[in-house]
């Protein structure tokens, strides 16, 4: 089979590199201009004159990115199948869209408000009570298009500096950690579940992924997937879906946002799962039976970011896997990924500490379970 993957970032590359074994082939359609997957066949296409040639080469058309025009989806659905449905785009590129669908499906989210002006922002500032987060209802990502707001009044220069005719505000969550669930639904509606992983964001980026958690209540895990479950059967989705929640300190969750594609809080599952979140997207959107889930031990993901590190020091420690992105070094962007497999969570915490003193930027590591190992 021949994927057709819209976006050719790292996401498509990795998920060519899990393609392949199963024989697939892959054409990609960038729209940016500059795409950097490195693998399969690339159609540049920022001015969209080369959709038919695409069209012609692929089976079946996937996604890594979803802040694509919906219209353009909707016209791919016309000729080939496309999984996830444009359905999902439309809801997961839409911070409004995607709150609106939560609330719906009595998924509990932080307190929020749509607002349009800047007194509007103050007002809904005032209303939930001051810290509140602005974010702009489409194109973010890595925390980009937001602000924190500490006091109403900061709300002219928050609006100023987001610059988008829309946002949502939510009241500022004192969570305990941020979580994230990474499920598969197959065509014939089968749903599988990866374990909880915990997330460490700084300013809005992602820096590390720890899973399987060791303190993680079953109750806890369920709750998640009946929520995740929730929005795959109501979609009727078919490939991997992420879903970012905050636990918040009376051990209840708040759902953040979600994104319909493979997902960095689930690049661990590459070295640390029985098969991976790439794999298993690829066997969702064939039709494949899904692979197991099942982490094989616990593994961290590190985020290479803006600048590389020593690869080769990171690599002379055991079980340490290394995955490059092939692209150029540019402050803020994801460059690569270091997954790091141990025997237990003390044993990873020292290895990951170990990769963070080979890595220029790194932050701290800073697990919620850290005291308790
Ligand atoms: N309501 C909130 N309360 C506290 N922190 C938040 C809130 N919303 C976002 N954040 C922080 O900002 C990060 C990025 O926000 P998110 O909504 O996930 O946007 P993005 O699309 O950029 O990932 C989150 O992972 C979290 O660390
Ligand atoms: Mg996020």
């Amino acid at each position: 089979m021949n994927i057709g993957v819209l976006g050719a970032g790292q996401l498509g590359r990795m998920l060519a590199l899990a393609g392949y074994p199963l024989g697939n082939r892959f054409t990609f359609l960038d729209t940016t201009g500059s795409p950097s997957a490195g693998v399969g066949e690339v159609i540049v296409d920022p001015d969209n004159q080369h959709l038919a040639e695409f069209l012609a080469k692929v089976d079946v058309v996937t996604y890594e990115f979803e802040h694509l025009p919906v219209t353009l989806v909707q016209e791919i659905e016309k000729h080939k199948p496309v999984y996830p449905s444009s359905r999902a785009i439309e809801v997961c590129q839409n911070r409004v869209e995607e709150k609106a669908l939560f609330d719906r499906l009595n998924i509990p989210t932080p307190a929020y408000r749509v607002v349009e002006s800047a007194e509007q922002l103050e007002a809904a500032a005032r209303e939930l009570g001051c810290p509140v987060v602005a974010k702009s209802v489409t194109e973010g990502y890595d925390g980009k298009g937001q602000a924190v707001l500490k006091a109403p009044e900061e709300a002219a220069a928050a609006w100023q500096s987001i610059g988008h005719a829309q946002l949502v505000v939510e009241a500022f969550v004192d969570f305990v950690r941020e979580v994230s669930m990474i499920a598969v639904r197959g065509r014939d509606g089968e749903v599988v579940f990866y374990p909880m992983a915990e997330n460490q964001h700084v300013d809005g980026i992602l820096r590390y992924s720890v899973a399987p958690l060791p303190d993680l209540d079953v109750q806890m895990q369920q709750t998640a997937d009946t929520y995740i479950r929730t929005l795959l059967d109501e979609l009727d989705y078919v490939g991997v879906l992420a879903l970012e929640l905050f636990q918040t300190r009376d051990g209840s969750l708040l759902a953040n946002e979600m994104a319909p594609r493979v997902h960095n809080s689930g690049h661990w599952t590459m070295d640390g799962a029985v098969t991976s979140q790439f794999e298993n997207h690829l066997r969702a959107v064939q039709g494949l039976p899904l692979g197991s889930t099942q982490a094989i031990a616990p593994t961290c993901m590190v985020n290479v970011i803006g600048r590389e590190g020593d690869n080769a020091a990171m690599l002379a420690l055991a079980n340490t896997h290394l995955h490059r992105y092939d692209k150029a070094e540019r402050a803020g962007r994801k460059l690569a990924h270091v997954n790091v497999v141990a025997a237990t969570h003390t044993e990873l915490l020292e290895k990951v500490r170990a990769c963070q003193a080979l890595l220029p930027d790194a932050p701290p590591v800073e697990w919620s379970f850290t005291n308790t190992l």
